[in-house]
């Protein structure tokens, strides 16, 4: 087993993405600017925006956090997405998901102009990517791309079994996977919770991509000898052993599927490092004005 190190990976490349602000920097006397939304105080959220801001910090981009409570209505927020659309010294505006009950995500995800959806949520990004065509990625798929990418995992011909079919990450990935690209061409299956027989899917799989959202869900009878397993989990749970009184698990039960898998993603330290990359990359992209022209 060797492991699919997310801290390693995320570190190189956020030295070259710093190399590459400054450069911006110099040649536009600004830095990319990324606007992040967060409506309410759910504990996940915070720590993941507050992640986001800070390695925005880290490699020389400029990042505003813009708070709603969770009383804000959903005319406020479309309001202020429809305001920062329109500010030129902003490239990147993504908005925290969930949102509260009386907030459509669907309409502010629209509501988002699509040259700056650096979180890739938007239907035309959407679109444009199952077209092989230049567009912003959703940043954890994107992320898990750039991981294979670093340790030059063959993934051509394979069987890659993701389970979990969200919009987010699941249905993006199976896209992706599937493509005629480098990492990509593999077969794959989107299975979900309502798939029969799971395990039977998920022993054919080369490659697993698990993001069901469910602590140790797969377990090492359901992982074939050799396969290579993705952990998108971030299941939070408070515990008495951590500092920050949170412990994460991974969708994988990684002590028993990792001695039988080739590679492996931990958690943490896996994916969710190579999300920050993902949406790291975007924002760079829209300012140097990579992908919309
Ligand atoms: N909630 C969980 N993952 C994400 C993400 O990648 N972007 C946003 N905006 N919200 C999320």
């Amino acid at each position: 087993m060797q492991l699919l190190d997310g801290k390693f990976v995320s570190e190189k490349i956020k030295q070259d993405i710093a190399v590459e602000a400054a450069d911006f920097l110099s040649e536009t006397g600004r830095k990319p600017h990324l606007v992040a939304i967060l409506v309410g105080n759910d504990g996940g959220s915070e720590t993941y925006v507050a992640s986001k801001m800070k390695n925005c910090e880290k490699v020389g981009f400029q990042s505003s956090l813009i708070r709603y409570d969770l009383t804000a209505t959903e005319e406020e927020l479309l309001g202020k997405v429809r305001e920062i659309n329109q500010d030129p010294g902003v490239d990147g505006l993504i908005v925290q998901l969930p949102l509260p009950k009386h907030i459509d995500p669907e309409k502010v995800t629209e509501a988002i102009d699509h040259r700056k959806d650096v979180d890739g949520f938007h239907p035309v990004n959407l679109g444009r990517m199952m077209r092989n065509l230049p567009c912003f990625i959703p940043a954890t798929p994107y992320g898990i791309m750039l991981m294979l990418e670093a340790y030059q995992i063959d993934t051509t011909g394979k069987h890659c079994v993701v389970v979990g079919r969200s919009n987010i990450v699941g249905s993006p990935m199976s896209i992706l996977m599937a493509r005629n690209a480098t990492p990509g061409n593999c077969t794959v299956s989107l299975t979900h919770s309502r798939t029969a027989n799971l395990k039977d899917m998920t022993l054919q799989g080369d490659i697993i991509i698990a993001a069901i959202g469910k602590k140790n869900f797969i377990t090492a009878d359901m992982v074939k000898p050799g396969a290579i397993v993705i952990d998108v989990g971030m299941n939070r749970e408070t515990s008495t052993q951590t500092k920050s009184g949170y412990k994460l698990y991974g969708d994988v039960d990684f002590n028993n599927v990792a001695p039988i898998s080739s590679w492996i993603t931990p958690v943490p330290g896996g994916v969710g490092l190579m999300t920050i990359i993902g949406l790291l990359k975007n924002t760079l992209a829209s300012a140097k004005k990579e992908i919309y022209k």
